[in-house]
């Protein structure tokens, strides 16, 4: 272990940061994303009337120059990516027809077991259509040789497939990858990147075989987490969509794009764990919320990582109300990591620490005492931040390391050492593992000051080994990770997000062979396989999910595969998380339920419109948006639309200190059997002043895709920063048809 280790902390749980946009020049010409709404009239190239908007505007650009300012122009919306100074983008936003401009900044990318543990087991039924669904995954590529991406047995790609594989050097598609692309908009590559969708990082080859990899009997990390490893639609199809770079994030105007062609290419459902890690945006500002809203309108789902910000709460990213928001939950397996000192003490760690010391023992030193006195003092060391330890002094030691916040960039910096103990300060999460390149584990909080005292006071050759990492069984499994951003929803808290949470720890998955395992530059470690934690890792669980119910129920829309997953999720209880729905959503994905959901709450794009209007959007954006100038969100349309009556399967009320009374109206889709009479089955909880009266209080169908209608009053009276819940079922004794029902105060 003699070579040096710089590690980011945030890096290796978040792969899901936002790194701010540098203060750009006034001169300077930057890259902006400008969005003017639906498609417009197909007669008219809409590149033309680009190049002519932006000649109007580039007075400096000789006029043959113009069209080299021009980076893209969007196919299923209208819109474009444009270099622009900053006067000439305020002069752009000023134009009639501009919905918005921004900044092309940067998103990041924020076993298989995970299956079994939801009781998917490999046996389950599967529609025999299920090899003609598409996912088209959003990510850093895809590493195409992985044994999770054989094509065995399958047929050519569905005849609706109309996209392509971008070969390059030795980048190939097959019947399983049916389609590759990278996308970027200002050429500008690192060295070390090749342009193909190759993927160099892992993060792509991680999602796409959590989704739809094929069966690998055999597959662990290093041998942990050993077992079958497959995705959860096996014989579906990959498209792959490469915004993202190695590790210099993914380019809005290149995630736009990147939806732009899976819309054109007719992908059934599209997956993305990226965001930002930014303040939340506007819809129509932020390219995810806009490339799933085109997407709905051609059916096709989007589903999105909630974010890796929590536990705090407001914490989400991706909310809009026309995505599937994925939380991260944990499974009943997590990975223990043994430390053990020369005196006999043993401490319970969690890790991923593949590296075997064979019980040897390497002399322990604290970070504290150990600084680099000419860079830094012990105030510093102690965090084993970057530059702040005497390499001398730590050179084939174990490093106890106090870590400050993980979401701080402080760099861990262990130069040389044996080894490194590690403690999070406050607050102590303690429910992922993460990887390192040396031996390492965390530990608790106290066990740490036992640790530290050993070291520094109990003996003056104090000894120590970390062992490798175990499997051990969390009975209290599924529980909503501590990263996991929670709602409410930053600008309409009457819709619950997240919408449900999916396994998202400690996940094994497909690797790319040349990317580091523990995101650490230099690892030399290189896996076909390896374990990661994050939203992420969540959301193309429920991605999978989505595109089983996809393969029973192909015609369904967006919002009805969505109420499908959301309806028959399992329950979590408030007891393993205080924030409640506000981490849980509609709960837990459960995939075998979500294929016979019985009624689905169904929305169209008229029904997000005037959801929109009660957002105060104006009308000349409303009809640029729709591509219809008729739409208006005209006085009825805002006065009688409520926003908490866009026909959502959850239902959520913020309300402020004392009496609350509102009345919901949603309505439901009869997806089940054509004759089927439900009754409402209400639960609130008994010590709380909650009541739910729901009218009528049976639905009886006569046929299939018959709507029925009803209201449900909540009302009663809450404290301050307070949060009832409560639910609502429609059970016609086969199907059980849930919507959480949340009320809150956090003011
Ligand atoms: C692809 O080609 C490059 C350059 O020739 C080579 O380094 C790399 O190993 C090849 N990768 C695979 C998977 O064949
Ligand atoms: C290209 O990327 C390099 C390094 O990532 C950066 O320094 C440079 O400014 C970029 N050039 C342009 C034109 O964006
Ligand atoms: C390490 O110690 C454990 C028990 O203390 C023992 O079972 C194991 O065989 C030892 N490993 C080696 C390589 O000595
Ligand atoms: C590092 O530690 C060694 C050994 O104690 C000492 O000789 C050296 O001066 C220290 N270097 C710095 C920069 O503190
Ligand atoms: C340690 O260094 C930091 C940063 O340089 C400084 O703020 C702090 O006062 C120093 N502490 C001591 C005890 O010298
Ligand atoms: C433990 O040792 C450190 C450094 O040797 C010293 O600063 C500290 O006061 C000691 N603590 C106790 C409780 O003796
Ligand atoms: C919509 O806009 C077009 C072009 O501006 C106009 O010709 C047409 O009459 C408008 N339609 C309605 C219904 O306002
Ligand atoms: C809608 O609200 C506005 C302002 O609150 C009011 O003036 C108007 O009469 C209302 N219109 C209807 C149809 O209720
Ligand atoms: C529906 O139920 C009614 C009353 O239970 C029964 O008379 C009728 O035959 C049923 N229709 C179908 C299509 O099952």
């Amino acid at each position: 272990m003699g070579s040096k280790y710089v590690f980011l902390v945030s890096q290796i749980i978040c792969l899901w940061l936002l790194a701010p946009l540098t203060q750009a020049d006034q001169h300077q010409r930057e890259t902006y994303i400008i969005y003017m709404g639906d498609r417009i009239n197909l007669d008219i190239p809409a590149k033309s009337l680009h190049i002519e908007m932006l000649s109007g505007v580039l007075h400096s650009v000789p006029s043959h120059k113009v069209s080299e300012h021009l980076l893209y122009t969007y196919d299923n919306f209208h819109g474009c990516v444009a270099l622009l100074t900053e006067n000439e983008a305020k002069i752009i936003a000023g134009m009639d027809g501009v919905v918005s401009i921004f900044p092309n900044e940067k998103i990041y990318h924020h076993t298989t077991r995970s299956w079994d543990f939801m009781g998917f087991p490999q046996t389950v039924e599967r529609s025999n259509i299920e090899s003609d669904v598409i996912v088209g995954v959003i990510d850093t590529g895809i590493w195409p040789e992985s044994q999770s991406f054989r094509d065995d047995g399958f047929g050519p790609p569905p005849t609706k497939w109309k996209g392509r594989c971008q070969t390059s050097l030795n980048f190939t598609c097959n019947n399983k990858i049916i389609g590759a692309q990278y996308f970027r908009a200002d050429g500008n590559l690192s060295k070390d990147e090749v342009a193909s969708p190759r993927d160099t990082n892992g993060h792509g080859t991680h999602t796409a075989s959590t989704i739809a990899g094929g069966i690998v009997e055999t597959a662990s990390f290093l041998g942990l987490g050993e077992g079958i490893a497959r995705g959860g639609v096996p014989s579906a199809r990959i498209a792959v969509y490469k915004p993202c770079w190695s590790d210099e994030g993914c380019l809005q105007a290149d995630v736009l794009a990147a939806f732009d062609a899976a819309i054109s290419d007719g992908v059934d459902i599209i997956s993305v764990s990226l965001g930002s890690r930014s303040h939340a945006v506007p819809y129509f500002r932020d390219p995810i919320a806009i490339g799933a809203f085109h997407a709905m309108k051609k059916g096709i789902l989007t589903s999105a990582s909630a974010g890796n910000k929590g536990p705090g709460l407001q914490t989400l990213s991706n909310f809009a109300p026309w995505l599937l928001s994925v939380g991260a939950a944990t499974m009943d397996r997590k990975f223990s990591t043994k430390v053990q000192l020369d005196n006999g003490m043993v401490f319970e760690g969690i890790s991923l620490n593949t590296f075997d010391l064979e019980n040897k023992t390497f002399p322990l030193i604290y970070g504290g005492d150990s600084p680099d006195n000419i860079f830094s003092n012990s105030s510093e060391s102690r965090f084993c931040k970057k530059d702040s330890l005497n390499k001398t002094l730590v050179e084939g030691k174990i490093v106890v390391c106090d870590i400050l916040l993980r979401h701080t960039e402080d760099e861990v910096f262990v130069d040389g050492a044996a080894g490194t103990i590690m403690h999070f300060v406050e607050p102590h999460y303690y429910d992922i593992a993460l990887s390192f390149p040396l031996p390492a584990s965390y530990i608790r909080a106290d066990d740490a000051a036992r640790v530290i005292s050993y070291t520094r006071n109990l003996t003056s050759t104090p000894f120590g080994t970390i062992h490798k990492s175990v499997e051990v069984k969390d009975t209290s499994a599924p529980y909503v990770a501590s990263f996991s951003s929670r709602g409410p929803h930053p600008f309409s808290p009457h819709i619950l997000k997240p919408d449900v949470i999916a396994p998202g720890v400690d996940i094994l998955a497909a690797w790319s062979p040349v990317g580091s395992v523990s995101q650490v530059e230099g690892d030399p470690r290189s896996v076909p396989y390896t374990i990661l934690s994050g939203t992420s890792m969540a959301c193309p669980h429920a991605t999978a999910v989505a595109a089983y119910v996809k393969s029973f129920h192909p015609t369904w829309s967006a919002a009805a595969i969505r109420s499908a997953l959301m309806t028959t999720a399992l329950p979590m209880s408030r007891a393993t998380n205080e924030e409640a729905e506000l981490a849980y959503g509609s709960g837990h994905i459960n995939p075998l339920k979500a294929v016979q959901p019985g009624l689905v709450y169904d929305a169209a794009e008229g029904d997000y419109v005037k959801f929109l209007c009660s957002q105060d959007l104006d009308d000349i954006d409303i009809r640029l948006i729709t591509g219809d100038n008729s739409t208006s969100c005209h006085q009825g349309i805002r006065n009688t639309t409520n926003n908490w009556d866009l026909n959502y399967p959850s239902i959520a009320l913020t309300t402020s200190l004392g009496p609350f009374d509102t009345i919901f109206t949603r309505t439901v889709t009869n997806v089940g059997s054509s004759n089927s009479t439900y009754n409402v089955v209400v639960t609130t909880p008994q010590d709380q002043a909650l009541s739910i009266k729901v009218q009528p209080s049976v639905l009886s169908f006569k046929t299939l895709g018959q709507k029925l209608s009803f209201t449900v009053r909540v009302s009663g009276s809450i404290g301050i920063r307070a949060l009832m819940s409560a639910s609502l079922v429609w059970d016609d004794g086969h199907h059980q048809v849930r919507s959480p029902i949340v009320v809150f105060n956090l003011s």
